[in-house]
């Protein structure tokens, strides 16, 4: 995709190296000269954003690591010294633990953009399935870190979500002693999740890079989900895209200001700031917010085993993606019906997010008004999740690969460039320019 290099050494240092070792070659081609489509909005800004969320978690993850102790007997005193004691210590941490919401943020707006573009259609299955395991990489390393400062919500979160592999059968019991090390979350599990919550991020930084070689092999999507044909349809990636990133990570970095500067305590739990204690369980176990679509999926399920293989089969989905579309128009700009089942989808994981947060039993109406079905009280949070659960399987497993086939979509323009440069917004002199510039 990217063509030939077009680095020209400048200096005779530049010239040595390039014989040697050609990394400012590959920067260059990577992140100068790189062709871009033309027609790339905002959304696309967000895999730049989500490289800065990495490297801010591993360099304030670093810096907390040198005042932390991971001991169930120091861990949660150990972050009280952070956060009282060290030199700008609850900025660190501060930054840490909002930082990981952002990173979730920034991730559900960079899958969903893949998702409403088709950037997991063909050729970029990989890419899509890298990104998958990043995601899950993600979620394994928020998980595990949680649980470091060993308050409240820390332990019975971990005791919860450890259980779930009980519920395998046969193996079930013997994962869950594997993953405690020992017969109960205790010192082991604390301090092997430790270990781990320091290693999956470098984990993730080299699926990143994975992620990123397989993007510069098969090249960029773009909002008209037409593949670059001529010059005119990109653009050098410097100073063009270098610039739209740069902005929207300006902007991103305000939105983590608020919550460090403002609001530093809430996406997080109360319940937190108590030390764990094993013999006094929270009223209400809630995971991360980022978590609570899927926590949703698994409570409304009735039987434990099938709960917890809807709760994995839900993000199994994501991976068989790019074989359950089965349409061959790639961006749903064009495709007004899958649109809208889009919108809808959307919406159900804001409904999941919103009752894995409640007790299964709370009223969605109020006691006023129940619907019930047999003796199901259909007004219960239970009951939306279930309805909001059935249209996420929907979604992957059958809307998407019917609709495929059978849907009326819109013309799609034969170039990048066509709708762009006939647009009466762009400049005369612009559209007369594009051929010449580079691409
Ligand atoms: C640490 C996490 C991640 C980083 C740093 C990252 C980085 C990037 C970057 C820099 C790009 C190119 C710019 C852009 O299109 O926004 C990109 C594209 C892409 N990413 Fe990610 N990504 C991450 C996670 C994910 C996840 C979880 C998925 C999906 C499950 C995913 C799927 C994709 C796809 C399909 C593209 C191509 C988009 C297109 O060209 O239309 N990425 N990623």
């Amino acid at each position: 995709m990217s063509g030939h290099s077009t680095y020209q050494p400048k200096t005779g240092f530049e010239r040595w190296l390039d014989a040697r070792l050609p990394i400012v070659r590959l920067g260059y081609d990577s992140f100068v000269d790189y062709p871009t489509p033309r027609n790339l909005n905002y959304w696309w800004t967000f895999g730049g954003i989500l490289s800065l969320c990495l490297a801010s978690q591993l360099i304030t993850g670093i810096i907390l690591v040198m005042h932390y102790t991971p001991s169930a007997d120091h861990a949660f005193a150990s972050v009280e010294h952070i956060m009282r004691d060290v030199n700008y210590g609850w900025l660190i941490r501060y930054m840490h633990a909002n930082g990981a919401s952002m990173f979730f943020i920034a991730v559900y707006v960079h899958m969903l953009r893949g998702l409403y573009y088709g950037s997991y259609k063909a050729p970029r299955e990989v890419l899509w399935i890298l990104g998958c395991v990043i995601y899950l990489l993600m979620m394994a390393t928020a998980f595990m870190g949680y649980v470091l400062p060993w308050g409240q919500m820390s332990f019975h979160g971990a005791v919860v979500i450890t259980n779930l592999f009980g519920a395998l059968p046969l193996v079930g019991p013997s994962i869950t002693t594997w993953l405690w090390g020992g017969f109960a979350v205790d010192n082991a599990t604390l301090n092997r999740f430790f270990s781990l919550h320091y290693l999956l991020p470098f984990m993730i930084a080299g699926v990143v890079i994975l992620h990123i070689w397989a993007l510069h092999v098969v090249g960029q999507n773009n909002p008209t989900g037409v593949e670059p044909k001529s010059k005119a349809d990109t653009l050098p990636f410097t100073p063009y895209a270098t610039v739209k990133d740069g902005f929207a990570m300006s902007v991103f970095l305000i939105l983590f200001a608020t919550f460090v500067f403002y609001l530093p305590n809430a996406l997080g739990h109360a319940d937190n700031y108590v030390e764990a204690n094993p013999l006094v369980t929270p009223a209400h176990i809630v995971p991360e917010w980022y978590f609570l679509p899927f926590y949703a999926i698994l409570r409304a399920v009735p039987d434990k085993l099938l709960g917890v293989l809807a709760m994995f089969g839900a993000i199994a989905c994501l991976f068989a993606l790019p074989w359950l579309d089965t349409s061959k128009v790639r961006s749903m700009r064009y495709r007004p019906t899958a649109k809208l089942y889009f919108i809808i989808f959307v919406v159900a994981c804001c409904i999941l997010g919103l009752c894995g947060a409640k007790l299964p039993d709370d009223p969605v109406l109020g006691h006023f008004k129940t619907f019930t079905l047999g003796d199901a009280d259909l007004n219960s949070f239970v009951w939306l999740s279930r309805f909001a659960s059935l249209y996420y399987f929907a979604f992957f497993l059958v809307i998407l690969p019917v609709l495929g086939l059978v849907e009326k979509t819109l013309p799609v323009p034969d170039s990048i460039a066509s709708p762009v440069l006939s647009h009466p917004a762009a400049a005369p002199e612009q559209a007369t320019a594009a051929p010449e510039m580079k691409g």
